[in-house]
């Protein structure tokens, strides 16, 4: 567990060139699986980060490791269902930070419930979810960018 304070605040235009290099991370896109179908197209994530910013329907925000922006937490309710999604600097996995960051993130909204959308070998954002409480709902599939193939996803909920 790293020792530093993770924290919560509101993200600022500042954090988005954090956010664009965190998911030009390979690895991690493979692990999220349902990603953008070009993360290095800044223009698109540029535009798709301003819609995330205007929705009402979305809560998000930036995740701190001490002072540095390492991430970013949200639900929206693109499918129907509140979910949660998050992502995290490759530089940080492992330290316990997303486990802090979703904690702080379900206390701060009273949204229930919530699910998260997980491909099924994303062992790390599993692990996360279930250590903060979701449980396994059911499964589906979809169409993965980062793979280009069907992938089969779980679902998990938090009443
Ligand atoms: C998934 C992600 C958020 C995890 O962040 P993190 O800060 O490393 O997570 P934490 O350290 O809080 O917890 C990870 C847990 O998963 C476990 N874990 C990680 N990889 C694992 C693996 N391959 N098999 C089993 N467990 C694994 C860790 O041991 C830890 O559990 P523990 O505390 O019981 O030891 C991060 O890897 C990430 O941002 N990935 C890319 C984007 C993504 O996948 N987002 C989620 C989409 S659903």
């Amino acid at each position: 567990m790293n020792q530093q304070a993770v924290r919560l605040r509101d993200v600022v235009e500042a954090d988005l060139p954090h956010f664009f290099a965190h998911q030009l991370d390979p690895a991690a896109n493979q692990m999220a699986a349902f990603t953008a179908k070009d993360p290095t197209d800044q223009a698109v994530f540029l535009k798709h980060w301003r819609k995330v910013m205007a929705d009402p329907g979305i809560t998000v925000q930036t995740i701190l490791l001490g002072d540095a922006v390492v991430g970013y937490v949200l639900h929206h309710n693109w499918f129907g269902n509140p979910e949660v999604s998050y992502w995290l600097d490759r530089r940080v996995w492992g330290q316990g930070v997303a486990t802090a960051a979703l904690g702080t993130f379900l206390q701060q909204t009273a949204v229930r419930p919530l699910h998260a959308r997980v491909v099924m070998d994303n062992a790390g954002s599993l692990r996360v979810l279930e250590k903060c409480g979701f449980v396994r709902v059911g499964t589906d599939h979809g169409f993965a960018q980062a793979r280009g193939r069907q992938v089969k996803e779980i679902i998990l909920r938090l009443d």
